[in-house]
């Protein structure tokens, strides 16, 4: 009985898949999880409410209201109730919704209310798994740290063969089991975490700004927070909303305003991992007024600004690690090592101008890590949230390495 104990609140969508949801249920209960099964309208036409009450020996809930007594299923109660939020079948029409806070069924307000992790098992036909708007979406829902349980390649009930069909009932069993069993890594640490442009004010209405989307440090940050780390993020300006309740955002504008964070943060934490983009120069005399068009070209006096990541790097005590990016067209290996010197870092994550697919915007990276023995390590190109994986397991094994730290 491995999950003797554990609340799980099962979310059922209205997909063929559904048929395996009965089989994943007994599986939970024999392990010994409590489960609350909660069904869209849509699920009901593909499995009834009767098979997975008595399987689950709960009523299931599907309104907000129960249409016999009219009690009303709190999905804040369930949200909070829930040591895990279980989604499958998840259908391409619950996961945009989930991606873009459409509540209009108990399952979605459940999903917005949950205060425990997340997983999601997609079922889909392949067209609608390789849309750009489900890959962009379950992108997102990656970055509110919610796990996503690929689906396996195979026949579908299309009869297409590819990939869609949900990940059998007896491995998401496993998947489950799996984790609530591992041990995170780093509970009780505390990250730092930069991320995103800063903006340079020139006048009210301009800026001096950057392309970086801020998903690469958000990634990062999220999974710290799934090791068990609670992280800070001091963030520039991004389009990404954290949802995560083990990450605070600080949300700042220039160089200046993150570094004066930083600052004040990083004596606190175990480390910091500086991902922002932060503007080397600033305009030397910000203008009250908008700065007027004339005929002669205008010139900027640009100031340097503070380096964060070094003026860290000279606070660091032997118990704090601190990881830097490297952003380089030329050189890059080289360059690379000599920003990790230069600023006290115990690690570089290179990312390359030179590969398509890496670097600003896109939700893919490629990166190489170069410690202080000067030994890149070599990563293919992944997912922001993969990439991300590969650095926090990095952060786990130099910080066992160099402080003897135990998980
Ligand atoms: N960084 C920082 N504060 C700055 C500039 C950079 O904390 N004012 C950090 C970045 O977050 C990154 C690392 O320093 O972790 C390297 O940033 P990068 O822009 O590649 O290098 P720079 O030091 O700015 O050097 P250059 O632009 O000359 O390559």
């Amino acid at each position: 009985m491995r999950l003797s104990g554990k609340h799980i609140v099962l979310g059922l969508t209205g997909s063929i898949a559904a048929y395996k949801a009965a089989y994943l249920l007994r599986g939970l209960v024999k392990e010994g999880a409590e489960v609350q099964v909660v069904m869209t309208p849509s699920a009901k036409e593909f499995i009834t409410p009767v098979t997975m009450s008595a399987l689950s020996g709960k009523p299931v809930a599907s309104e907000f209201f129960s249409a016999n007594d009219g009690s009303w299923y709190s999905h804040v109660d369930m949200g909070q109730w829930a040591d895990l939020l279980l989604i499958a079948p998840a259908t391409a029409s619950t996961i945009g919704k989930m991606a873009h806070g459409i509540c209009d069924n108990l399952l979605l307000t459940t999903y917005m209310s949950a205060k425990c992790p997340v997983m999601i098992a997609p079922a889909m036909d392949l067209d609608m798994f390789n849309h750009p708007s489900t890959l962009a979406n379950l992108e997102k829902l990656r970055s509110y740290g919610n796990l996503i349980l690929e689906p396996g390649e195979g026949e579908l009930a299309s009869g297409l063969y590819g990939k869609g069909r949900m990940e059998e009932p007896e491995n998401i069993v496993e998947e489950v089991v799996r984790f609530f069993s591992q041990k995170k890594k780093l509970l009780n640490k505390h990250f730092l975490v930069t991320a995103g442009p800063t903006y340079e004010k020139i006048d009210p209405v301009r800026f001096i700004g950057n392309y970086s989307s801020g998903k690469m440090g958000y990634a990062i940050a999220n999974e710290l927070a799934c090791e068990g780390a609670n992280v800070t993020i001091v963030s520039g300006p991004v389009q990404i909303q954290n949802s995560n309740p083990e990450i605070t955002v600080i949300p700042v504008e220039s160089a200046s305003e993150m570094y004066e964070h930083c600052l004040r943060i990083f004596p606190e934490t175990d480390g910091a991992v500086m991902c922002a983009a932060v503007a080397d120069f600033t305009p030397e005399h910000y203008s009250e007024q908008k700065v007027k068009r004339q005929k002669d070209n205008l010139k900027l006096n640009l100031k340097p600004t503070t380096d964060i990541a070094a003026a860290l790097g000279q606070l660091k005590t032997e118990k704090q690690l601190l990881v830097g990016f490297a952003l380089e067209t030329n050189n890059e290996l080289v360059n690379a090592f000599l920003k990790l010197s230069k600023k006290n870092l115990d690690f570089v994550v290179l990312n390359s101008m030179n590969v398509k697919g890496a670097g600003f915007i896109v939700d893919t990276n490629e990166i190489t890590i170069i410690g202080r023995d000067n030994n890149p390590t070599f990563f293919e190109l992944k997912s922001k949230a993969e990439v991300a994986k590969d650095i926090v397991i990095r952060i786990i094994s130099e910080m066992e390495k160099k402080y003897g730290f135990q998980e």
